[in-house]
């Protein structure tokens, strides 16, 4: 079992997911578009990792009709690589099951192979790309779609 859980992420959440948004995030977001998008319950949904009661991961998923979007996704720097963004995204993805979704995208920078893949485990393929979609690094994004029914289909490791 994991030593970190899952809950609904709360505005007393920020000030800790400013702390990886800054730290992971050439172009972070701030307290406020953080705030208003943990507050925005009709259409958001972000969750948090916690271990021994501190953030260490957050996941934040938008829902456009029967559409899921990533909105963005963030390990606490020294925490990579123990799991906690799959949880997060496995977590989100039961969510969404449950809700009837039936596609998700996102928007991931060309160069972010780590990110691009955590999400081809999650059947996620590249349609697209965005030209110069970063404000401050100019970087192109690919653009990523998955069918949210099939991800169990995907054979375990790949
Ligand atoms: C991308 C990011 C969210 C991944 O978070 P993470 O918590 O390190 O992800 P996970 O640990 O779940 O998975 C990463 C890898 O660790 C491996 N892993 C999982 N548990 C592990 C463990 N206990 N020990 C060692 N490795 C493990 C996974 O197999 C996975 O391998 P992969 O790279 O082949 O997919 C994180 O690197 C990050 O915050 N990056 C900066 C922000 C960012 O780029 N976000 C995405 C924007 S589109």
């Amino acid at each position: 079992m994991n030593p970190w859980s899952i809950r609904l992420a709360e505005r007393r959440d920020v000030g800790e997911l400013l702390v990886i948004e800054e730290a992971q995030f050439p172009e972070p977001w701030t307290k406020g578009m953080l705030l208003d998008e943990i507050s925005n319950a009709a259409s958001r949904r972000y969750t948090v990792a916690v271990e021994q009661g501190k953030v260490v991961g957050y996941l934040g998923v938008m829902f456009v009709l029967d559409e899921l979007h990533v909105n963005t996704i963030g390990t606490l720097p020294g925490h990579e690589g123990r799991g906690i963004a799959t949880s997060l995204m496995d977590e989100a993805w039961a969510d969404a099951r449950e809700r009837g979704i039936r596609r998700a995208t996102l928007e991931v920078a060309v160069s972010n192979t780590r990110a691009q893949q955590l999400y081809y485990r999650y059947g996620f393929r590249p349609v697209g790309v965005r030209k110069n979609y970063y404000e401050r690094t100019h970087e192109d994004a690919l653009v990523l779609w998955a069918d949210v029914e099939a991800k169990g289909e995907v054979p375990a490791g790949s």
